[in-house]
């Protein structure tokens, strides 16, 4: 085979890309005792007895050496939570391995740890395929554990959820143009009343109505506020009774004014040790609830849940960013 391929490289790139794919970190040791890694989505599966797999290495590949000499490397399949991971060993040549945490594998190869599966090899075989070199090992030993993988899809990461058996279909109400499952708010409505549900008898037991949670937690993500900044991101959800919650917070000892800042006209407030403790009461209950319902989903769509939640909630309150850190300016005239 030679020459120029007939079509144009780009669309081939993408027709490939079309192929949705896990993403793995190959990992090796150079002859000099170096750790070599690198991210590849090329990884497939060959035969299960004997049990071998395969990638392929661009020729152009500064671990092409290492992976060459090496008796022995290991298959990393990385969960969803590790696009960061695999960022680092898409990049050429440095120091992928600085600050991991590493547990050793047969031949003394680095394993990384986190990972969906990995599959620890002895190389079998080596092929030359195009500009790429193909590795077949051997697999001999490998671990697992049940996390929700990464995928790459069109050139981008991904989630990956398993469809239901039958897709749910929306009810027909009897009263056309209703509310139905296929209506966005319906699903989120419920959903929060429901949840909520579950949430308030804790927040109860701590003498808290819903509105002075809501202050409360606000005030564990952004650590002062003054009554106008809260009324703002509670737009909606306190329809301006801020100063008011604040209040009865601050004559039970759960808020207190933050100290005066010249730059700052209004009062501002913050949450007091009590304050704090209460909120983290509140908030690992809540997260009990979380688990007990995302446990019912399953990891992969748990995680895909959360990913669509937060997409939707950008597009639709871009001011729940400003929710989250301190501001620095005032922090800085704090000090
Ligand atoms: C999702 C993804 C999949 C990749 N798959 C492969 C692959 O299968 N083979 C390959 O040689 N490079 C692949 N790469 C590119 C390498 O990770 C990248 O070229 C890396 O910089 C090589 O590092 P090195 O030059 O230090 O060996 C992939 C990159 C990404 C982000």
């Amino acid at each position: 085979m030679s020459g120029a391929p007939p079509f144009d490289p780009k669309e081939f790139r993408k027709a490939l890309g079309s192929f949705a794919t896990g993403v793995t970190i190959i990992t090796t040791r150079a002859p000099d005792g170096a750790p070599v890694g690198l991210t590849v989505n090329s990884f497939n599966s060959v035969s299960l007895n004997p049990p071998m797999v395969l990638w392929s290495l661009a020729e152009t590949s500064l671990s092409l050496p290492a992976f060459r000499a090496a008796a022995h490397w290991a298959v990393h399949v990385l969960a969803a939570d590790q696009d960061d991971l695999s960022q680092r060993f898409a990049r050429r040549g440095e120091d992928k391995f600085a600050g991991l945490e590493l547990d050793d594998g047969a031949g003394g190869i680095p394993l990384l740890r986190g990972c969906s599966a990995r599959f620890q090899c002895r190389t079998a075989f080596q092929y030359d395929g195009g500009d790429h070199v193909i590795f077949v090992g051997e697999v001999l030993d490998f671990d697992r554990a049940e996390t929700a993988p990464l995928v790459f899809h069109g050139g981008r990461y991904a989630h990956a959820a398993p469809r239901a058996a039958a897709e749910a279909k929306p009810r027909q109400p009897y009263l056309a143009g209703s509310f139905t499952e296929d209506f966005v708010g319906y699903l989120l409505g419920r959903s929060h009343f429901q949840f909520f549900r579950q949430i308030r008898p804790h927040l109860r037991d701590e003498g808290l109505d819903d509105e002075e949670f809501y202050v409360l937690a606000t005030l564990t993500l952004k650590r002062i506020m003054s009554a106008q900044e809260l009324d703002a991101a509670m737009a909606g959800i306190l329809d301006e009774r801020s100063a008011e919650t604040l209040h009865s917070l601050a004559e039970r000892g759960l808020v207190c004014q933050a100290p005066v800042v010249a730059e700052v006209p209004g009062p501002e407030y913050q949450l007091t040790e009590r304050g704090r403790s209460c909120a983290l009461r509140v908030i690992s209950a809540a997260k009990a609830v979380e688990s007990g319902l995302l446990e019912r989903l399953g990891a992969t769509e748990a995680t895909l849940l959360k990913s669509l939640l937060n997409r939707l909630l950008g597009a639709i309150d871009p001011a729940a960013d400003t929710l989250w850190g301190d501001r620095a300016p005032n922090e800085a005239a704090r000090r």
